[in-house]
């Protein structure tokens, strides 16, 4: 009998030839006279009104699982400058020529390189809802580490407990999502604040989108950090020396000194 974990393991290589067969039908929807080509008016205005306007002007933004390379081009366009990753090395080739001279990779974004905080925002549509639940909090973990104090992200996920083989223009995919609550919380643990979420997609209900923000200065959290913890271990020393009150310290003290 086959392991699902071992099924599990061969979804890369075969999302990867899904994609790379799917990628010039993408390419072709999409045509190049159009500005932001096959996004829609409200996913036009969500990643207008979320991320883009919370970016400083000219910043740098990465986008994990960019297919073909119209949401780059849109952030290029706009004066960002841009960077993307994909796993298909077609769909890499697309973005690539849509987006002359900007920095296209084909990786996986469990493992997506780039320096700690080298953007100001990432922006991952339609990608991360390919990752297997038992990695996502590790890409979240990676958006958390490539984006400098204060950097924004905006993605979309599966919105609720699911995972799944599809069919999509005649080739098969997987689809992992989790409960909003969990995929909240793995958001939260990677370090971020969550600043607005939405349930966007056919009927509403498919996949949520969620715009988060890596606090200001890791510094103060670190320095946060250990001012809770030295107080936890003070209470667990004080406790253990039966101290309660003002006095039982001077008590303490005093038979120290004594
Ligand atoms: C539905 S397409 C969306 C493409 C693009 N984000 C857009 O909105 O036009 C999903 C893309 O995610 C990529 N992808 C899926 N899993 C990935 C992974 N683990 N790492 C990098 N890219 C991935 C696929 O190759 C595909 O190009």
């Amino acid at each position: 009998m086959t392991r699902p974990q071992a099924l599990i393991e061969h979804i890369p290589q075969q999302m990867r030839r899904s994609y790379d067969r799917i990628a010039p039908v993408y390419d072709r929807g999409w045509p190049k006279a159009k500005r932001i080509a096959w996004t829609s008016a409200w996913e036009d205005r969500a990643v207008n009104k979320q991320l883009v306007r919370r970016l400083p002007p000219g910043g740098r933004v990465l986008d994990l699982g960019c297919g073909v390379g119209v949401w780059l081009k849109m952030f290029r366009v706009a004066g960002f400058r841009v960077a993307g990753i994909d796993q298909s090395p077609r769909m890499v080739q697309f973005s690539r020529r849509r987006n002359p001279g900007s920095p296209v990779f084909c990786r996986d974004m469990r493992r997506p390189g780039f320096a700690a905080g080298s953007f100001d925002g990432i922006l991952s549509m339609y990608a991360i809802i390919h990752v297997p639940q038992a990695d996502q909090p590790e890409v979240f973990r990676h958006m958390f580490r490539l984006l400098k104090p204060g950097g924004h992200f905006l993605i979309n996920v599966c919105r609720g407990a699911t995972e799944y083989v599809g069919e999509h223009h005649g080739e098969w995919l997987y689809w992992s999502g989790s409960s909003v609550a969990e995929s909240f919380r793995r958001i939260r643990n990677a370090g971020f604040k969550i600043l607005w979420h939405r349930g966007l997609g056919p009927r509403n209900d498919h996949h949520m989108w969620i715009l988060g923000r890596k606090p200001e200065t890791r510094r103060n959290g670190d320095a946060q950090g250990t001012v809770v913890a030295a107080r936890r271990e003070l209470t667990r020393a004080m406790s253990r020396a039966g101290v309660k009150t003002l006095r039982d310290i001077e008590r303490v003290v005093d038979a120290g000194r004594s």
